[in-house]
C-alpha cells in the first residue's frame, strides 16, 4: 500500500507570538495579472508563494510575459496588454481566482488559448462568467458550464455592458472588469450584493479610468496602466486560523502584524466580536490603497452567534473555521444563506460538516443553513476527508487543539495552495501539530 505522509493535530496549551501571516492569496494572484498589462516593470514585494498564485505566474510566462525573481521582489514586464498565443494548455491547478480572472482578460486580448484546473476546480461553475462574457460579444466556449473553457482570436467587436451580477462574487466582477480593460467604452457593473473590491483598488492605484459610485462600477477603456511598486498585505483568510485558534486556546495572546483589513473580507471581525471575543486592531495605515493592520488576539470564551445571509460576501472563505469556533461556543449557532458555500474547493456545507459530525459535534444541516450545538469538549479521534479542500484540513487540524482526541487528515499537500507555512507557523506559537505517516 502506499505511504501517505499527513499531518496531526492534538490537543494543545497555550499559543502566544508576534507573526506575520502569509501574503493575501487574492491580492497576490491580482498582481501578476494585473501588471501584466500594464507598459512597463512592476515590482512585487511579498509575492505569496503559494500554488494557487504560482500556477498564475507559470501562466503569465506561458503567454510570454517576462517574470523575474529576485531577493525580495518579482518583477514582472508588463506588455500593455499583449500576450502572445501559448503553445500549451494553461493550467491553473486548484485556483477559481487564476482561472475566472484570466478568462475575462484573455477573452478581449486577441489570442487563441485553453484554460483548465484540476478536479475540483474542473468541477466548479463556469457559466457565470462566460454569459456576462458572451454579452461583451467575445469568442469563448465552456464544456457544459465546466471547464476546459476556450479563448478565441476572431477579431470580433467587443463591446462594453451594463451588468447587474446576481451573485456576490468578487471572480465573476473581475473577470468582467479584466475583459473591459480592452474593450473601448464605459463598461457598468451593478453589484446587488457588494464582494471584495480588490480589483478595483489595484486598478484605480495604477491609473484607471474606474469609478466607484455607492454599488455601481463604471471602467472607460482604453486603460494605459502605469507600473508602480506592489507590497502584498498578510492574507486575513489565513490569518483567521490563527485568530480562532488563540480565542479556542487558554492563556493565550498573539499579535498579527501587516494583516489586510479589506472591509469586504473582515466580516469575520463583525461576527467574532458578537461572540464575545477579545480582538483588537491596531496601526491601521495602507498598502497601496488596501487597507493593513495590526491584530491582537486574546483567549476569550466564546458564546454562540447568529449569522444571517447578509454578511455572507464579507465571510464566505472563513465559514469553515467559524464552523470549528462554533463547536466549541456555549451555545447553539445559526448560519443561514450559505449556497455558495456549496460551490468552493468543496461543497463545504457538506465536507465540514461530515467532518464536524464524525468527529463527535452535534449539528443540524439544512438546505443552505447549518445550526451547530456548542460543546465546552468535542470527542475528535475520527479520520478526516478532506475532500481535497485545503480550508477543511486547516479548520479539522485547529479543532484538534481542542478535542479530546487527536485529528488526522487524509492528505496534506493542498494546504500549499493558500498557507504553506501552515504546520511551522503553529508549532512556532506552541501547537501540537506534526507529520504523521498513514498506510
Ligand atoms: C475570491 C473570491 C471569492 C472567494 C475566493 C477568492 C477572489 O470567490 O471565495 O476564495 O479572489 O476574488 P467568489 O468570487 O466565487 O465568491
Amino acid at each position: 500500500m502506499k505511504k501517505i505522509i499527513t499531518l496531526k493535530s492534538s490537543k494543545s496549551k497555550s499559543l502566544n507570538g508576534i507573526i506575520t501571516v502569509p501574503s493575501d492569496k487574492s491580492i497576490s494572484i491580482r498582481s501578476l495579472i494585473i501588471s501584466s498589462t500594464c507598459l512597463g516593470n512592476t515590482k512585487i514585494f511579498k509575492l505569496l508563494e503559494s500554488e494557487d498564485v504560482l500556477n498564475t505566474l507559470k501562466v503569465l510566462k506561458n503567454l510570454k510575459i517576462k517574470i523575474i525573481k529576485n531577493n525580495d521582489y518579482y518583477e514582472i514586464f508588463g506588455q500593455g496588454g499583449f500576450f502572445s498565443d501559448p503553445q500549451k494548455i494553461l493550467h491553473f491547478g486548484n485556483s477559481g481566482t487564476g482561472v475566472r480572472l484570466m478568462a475575462g482578460l484573455l477573452s478581449t486580448s486577441a489570442i487563441n488559448a485553453t484554460l483548465t484546473g484540476d478536479k475540483s476546480l474542473s468541477s466548479r461553475p463556469m457559466k457565470r462568467i462566460i454569459d456576462p462574457l458572451h454579452e461583451m460579444n467575445v469568442s469563448i466556449t465552456h464544456n457544459n458550464g465546466l471547464l476546459p473553457i476556450k479563448v478565441f482570436n476572431r477579431n470580433n467587436q467587443h463591446i462594453p455592458i451594463n451588468h447587474t451580477l446576481n451573485v456576490g462574487s468578487a471572480q465573476v466582477k473581475s473577470c468582467i472588469l479584466l475583459a473591459a480593460l480592452n474593450t473601448k467604452g464605459t463598461t457598468k457593473i451593478v453589484e446587488k450584493i457588494p464582494s471584495r473590491d480588490h480589483t478595483e483598488i489595484m486598478l484605480k492605484f495604477l491609473g484607471a479610468n474606474l469609478i466607484k459610485e455607492k454599488n455601481v462600477i463604471k471602467l472607460t477603456s482604453p486603460n494605459f496602466l502605469k507600473p508602480k511598486e506592489l507590497k502584498i498585505p498578510g492574507d486575513f483568510s489565513s490569518a483567521a486560523f490563527v485568530i480562532i485558534a488563540v480565542l479556542l486556546s487558554k492563556k493565550s495572546k498573539v499579535t498579527l502584524k501587516d494583516v489586510g483589513l479589506n472591509y469586504y473580507r473582515t466580516g469575520l471581525l463583525d461576527v467574532l466580536k458578537k461572540m464575545n471575543a477579545n480582538i483588537t486592531v491596531k496601526n491601521k495605515r495602507k498598502f497601496n490603497g488596501e487597507i493593513v493592520g495590526d491584530i491582537e488576539v486574546v483567549s476569550s470564551n466564546l458564546v454562540a452567534t447568529v449569522v444571517n445571509k447578509s454578511i455572507v460576501p464579507r465571510l464566505i472563505d472563513e465559514y469553515p473555521i467559524l464552523f470549528v469556533a462554533a463547536s466549541f461556543a456555549s451555545g447553539t449557532s445559526e448560519f443561514y444563506g450559505l449556497k455558495e458555500l456549496k460551490v468552493k474547493e468543496s461543497n463545504r456545507l457538506s465536507s465540514m460538516s461530515n467532518a464536524l459530525s464524525k468527529n463527535g459535534v452535534k449539528l443540524e444541516l439544512g438546505n443552505d443553513s447549518i445550526k451547530i450545538y456548542g460543546e465546552e469538549t468535542q470527542e475528535g479521534g475520527s479520520h478526516v476527508e478532506t475532500e481535497n479542500d485545503h480550508r477543511v484540513a486547516m479548520s479539522m487540524l485547529i479543532f484538534g487543539f481542542f478535542s479530546n482526541k487527536s485529528i488526522v487528515i487524509d492528505e496534506m499537500e493542498m494546504i500549499k495552495t493558500s498557507f504553506p507555512s501552515f504546520r511551522e507557523l503553529f508549532q512556532k506559537l506552541g501547537a501540537k501539530i506534526e507529520y504523521f505517516q498513514k498506510f
